[in-house]
């Protein structure tokens, strides 16, 4: 793994901004794997004030978005689908058919799990896999247990990361959805390249645990250990607990 710290996670967003727009002008026709929640907040406020400014060309771009919440989806408060609209795909020119997330709306969930497996592998694998990590060690939501799944699947969220997603739902933890599509870690691991992004103290044993100890279903983005692109960046307080 290839580890990075920032003194701000500002400059960590800002980096990230810079790699992400060269890697689009390499190549204009670029699969872009998403997280959302707080710590890409300011890596989508980058790349549209960016995009804004200057010229970035999102015109053949595809995105894949890690997850959607069960019986959210588009012009639904809290769902990860409004969140990357607002972020990012209604201030650049993305075509709306390339900006994908799981349908959290679908009736036939198991159905929508394949045929987003299958929308990534028609456009040809995901360069780019931009992720966050739960202060449990999840990756999408890949939640610690004692099995993970390998493909887009129905996740049971814990309640941990239902209370740190509550700030999304007015505060309200009852409001929070109990499951969520994910695409599972052989989606992620299948990823030609991955970026983790971790900013924050509460992170920082997730991040240990992840880069000096044993790969466990326990701490899901342990895994990354095992694949042979991998950039972590951190800023301070993420990297608290790093040798
Ligand atoms: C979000 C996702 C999650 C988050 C993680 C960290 O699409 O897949 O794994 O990246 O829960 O969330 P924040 O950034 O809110 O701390």
């Amino acid at each position: 793994m290839n580890i990075e710290r920032f003194d701000h996670e500002d400059a960590l967003a800002t980096t990230l901004a810079t790699r992400t727009i060269e890697a689009l002008s390499l190549n204009p026709r670029l699969v872009l794997g998403l997280p959302t929640g707080r710590t890409p907040v300011a890596l989508y406020r980058e790349l549209r004030s960016r995009s804004q400014r200057g010229h970035v060309d999102w015109s053949q771009v595809r995105t894949f978005n890690l997850d959607e919440f069960v019986g959210l989806g588009a012009g639904d408060a809290g769902s990860y689908r409004s969140y990357m609209q607002a972020e990012l795909f209604d201030h650049v020119r993305i075509e709306p058919l390339n900006a994908g997330l799981p349908d959290g709306r679908a009736a036939n969930l198991a159905a929508e799990c394949a045929r987003y497996e299958r929308a990534i592998a028609l456009a040809g694998g995901i360069d780019i896999q931009i992720l966050g990590i739960g202060a449990n060690g999840h990756i999408g939501f890949n939640e610690p247990a004692d099995s993970l799944a390998a493909e887009t699947h129905v996740a049971v969220l814990q309640q941990d990361t239902r209370a740190a997603n509550a700030g999304w739902f007015g505060g309200h933890l009852s409001a929070v959805p109990t499951h969520a599509l994910s695409m599972g870690m052989a989606t992620i691991m299948g990823a030609r390249e991955i970026v983790l992004m971790a900013t924050g103290e509460e992170k920082s044993a997730a991040v240990a645990g992840m880069i000096d100890g044993p790969i466990t279903t326990r701490l899901p983005a342990s895994f990354l250990q095992l694949h042979s692109r991998v950039t972590v960046m951190l800023d301070r307080g993420a990297a608290l607990r790093l040798a």
